[in-house]
């Protein structure tokens, strides 16, 4: 039995005495391939068991009463004014979505809504993106507008990006809505073609320390990432070659050329950028060809990256980090997301697991005050009615 699904469903039926449409939509972990999707590279992202739960119906009037059973919080809306919810961010989510269907001009039918869920917020795991994509799939399958996954992923991002104001790459709700059981998928940002790779990971697991920090730098770094990427981009564009498509793409030799002609920090950037993206490539080799100690590696050379070059680590994420990576039980350590908080992503020899846990909530209690809490990643299939 699945208790977040039966009390949303209660909670639906108590409210507006009807049987709901239940829909379950992960969170995500990203294996390797970090800040690189609004750079049209790869990402090696996979849908998690840790999940949001909407239960949902059409109202029968213009009106929808919205739920948030983990908020204690109740909202009404008048579905003819798709406007900004200032105190109550979660149900922004559900309005930028609407937005969009509207926006293309499908009519969306008033709803009503429960919802919750056990994606640990702000904990880099895309609680934000497993409900948007929820709402995607609900008012996709209550207008009988018949978009297919691609196109209900870059309809979510859109929402995050207009609505919520994050300018997101599109990651996070294509690996909440195409996940799959087992399995990881590399995904090219810029075709969104994807393949599956199976998660043969032997002795090992998947483990996230969660700093339980989340500052509140991360929006406007990220935004500005985003705009030093772009100006390196026009600069690769208008001295190598105006067709390149994308910062992924440049080649390491027009970077290292043309060190005295960029600004130092954009330089750093697109270094970084390009090198992940080159990174997570052969890091999917080593995957296929089980070399897991080359895959680690690799993960950890990602975290120095983001550290030094891209510079959207934290001393929560580093102390969790540095603590760690050097342990023979540890294959590789390193932040994961957007960064300034969340979690670490670790590749951690299972029965090491607890021993070292105990050790590190210790000592980063001791640092920072404040309790860690460790999350052993199952791989689960993406956005679903159930
Ligand atoms: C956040 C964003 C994603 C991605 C990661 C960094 O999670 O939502 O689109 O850019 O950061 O890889």
């Amino acid at each position: 039995m699945n208790q977040i699904k039966d009390l949303v469903s209660q909670v639906f039926t108590d409210n507006f005495h009807q049987k709901p449409i239940l829909i379950r939509s992960p969170g995500r972990v990203n294996l390797i391939g970090e800040h690189t999707d609004y750079n049209g590279g790869f990402v090696l992202p996979a849908a998690t068991d840790k999940a949001a739960y909407l239960a949902v119906n059409p109202s029968d009037s213009e009106k929808g009463t919205w739920i948030s059973v983990d908020m204690h919080e109740r909202v009404e809306v008048d579905f003819s004014q798709i406007i900004q919810m200032p105190n109550h961010r979660w149900a922004n989510y559900i309005l930028g979505v609407i937005e969009q269907f509207k926006n293309r001009g499908i009519k969306v039918q008033p709803f009503n809504c429960v919802l919750s869920g056990n994606v640990p917020i702000g904990s880099g795991m895309s609680s934000s993106a497993a409900l948007e994509s929820a709402v995607g799939f609900a008012i996709n399958e209550m207008n009988q507008v018949g978009m297919d996954k691609k196109q209900l992923s870059k309809l979510v991002q859109q929402a995050e990006n207009e609505f919520i104001g994050v300018k997101c790459g599109i990651m996070d709700m294509f690996a909440s809505i195409h996940g799959k059981e087992n399995h990881v998928m590399r995904l090219n940002c810029e075709t969104l073609d994807f393949e599956y790779f199976p998660l043969n990971l032997g002795n090992y697991k998947i483990v996230l320390f969660d700093t339980g920090v989340k500052h509140n730098l991360v929006e406007s770094e990220y935004n500005l990432r985003r705009q030093q990427c772009e100006e390196g981009l026009i600069f690769f564009r208008k001295y190598f070659d105006e067709s390149v498509k994308n910062l992924s793409q440049v080649p390491l030799a027009w970077l290292q050329s043309s060190k005295s002609q960029m600004d130092n920090l954009v330089y750093n950037r697109c270094q970084y950028v390009i090198e992940e993206n080159q990174r997570i490539l052969s890091a999917c080799e080593d995957l296929q060809a089980g070399k897991l100690e080359d895959f680690g590696i690799k993960m950890t050379a990602t975290h120095e990256g983001l550290r030094n070059l891209y510079e959207v680590s934290c001393k929560e994420l580093d102390f969790l980090v540095d603590a760690v990576w050097h342990e023979t039980s540890v294959l590789g350590s390193r932040m994961m997301g957007g960064g300034f908080g969340g979690c670490t992503i670790n590749l951690i020899k299972t029965d090491a697991i607890d021993e070292l846990y105990s050790r590190l909530s210790i000592s980063y209690e001791n640092k920072t005050n404040i309790k860690l809490e460790m999350y052993s990643v199952v791989t689960a299939n993406g956005t679903e009615i159930l």
